[in-house]
């Protein structure tokens, strides 16, 4: 049921994304037009987003495992907010050794990858940055992603991956509930750390099959 509604809402959007897609390209000349175009693509790509947690939230995670470079999920990730980074002028450092290697369903990932960067977004001031960096031990493999915005507090610490805590306005509070469902179905780790005012760090560990 709430698969079919989300694929309904979806087509449209997709077709949405495709024509601002377009006509950013056709008006190359057109400053102001085009801000506005992007905005489209950026508000489309939020509801996908949000869709797709509501998904994940609602249905059982089947996983289908595979061996991936963490380096080609993140790079896809950034290229889909661009958008959201562009704007804000967020220096992305991006430090993945693209040798790295996770085993994990690779959408599903990208939805982790995904969540964790746009609270990032959200998190950064002006001179925001975002590192990202990837990991290998003997037996997990995983990656780090660490924001210089506004911290997280103790109390919201402890709640954070319980569906529907939100500090935002207009946040939904699935975000890190999908993400730990998610890493939990991988036989995952995610750790936080953060001053709760200058800096916040997820890591997220993986074991290495065999
Ligand atoms: N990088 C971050 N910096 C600061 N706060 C964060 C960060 N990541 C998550 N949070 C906090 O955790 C809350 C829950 O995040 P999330 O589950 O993604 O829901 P939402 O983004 O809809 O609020 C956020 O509202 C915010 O208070
Ligand atoms: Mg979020």
């Amino acid at each position: 049921m709430a698969a079919n509604i989300a694929h309904d809402i979806r087509n449209p959007l997709g077709s949405i994304e495709l024509f601002a897609s377009l006509l950013e390209r056709d008006l190359k000349k057109n400053e102001s037009g085009q801000k506005l175009t992007r905005s489209i693509i950026k508000g489309v790509r939020t509801i996908n987003s949000i869709i797709s947690n509501i998904l994940l939230f609602t249905k059982e995670i089947q996983i289908e495992k595979s061996e991936h470079h963490v380096a080609d999920i993140v790079d896809d990730v950034i290229l889909y907010m661009q958008h959201l980074m562009r704007d804000k002028n967020i220096k992305f450092i991006n430090k993945i050794d693209e040798e790295h290697l996770i085993s994990c369903d690779m959408e599903l990932f990208k939805q982790v990858v995904m969540n964790i960067v746009h609270n990032a977004i959200d998190a950064v001031g002006t001179e925001g940055k975002i590192v990202m960096e990837s990991f290998s031990e003997e037996k997990i493999s995983g990656f780090k992603v660490t924001d210089n915005g506004t911290g997280i507090g103790t109390d919201m610490r402890k709640k954070l991956f319980i569906p529907f805590q939100t500090t935002k306005a207009k946040g939904t509070g699935l975000g890190l509930a999908i993400v730990y469902k998610i890493i939990k179905a991988h036989e995952g780790n995610i750790t936080v750390d953060s001053d709760g005012c200058s800096f916040t760090s997820f890591t997220i560990e993986l074991p290495i099959k065999g």
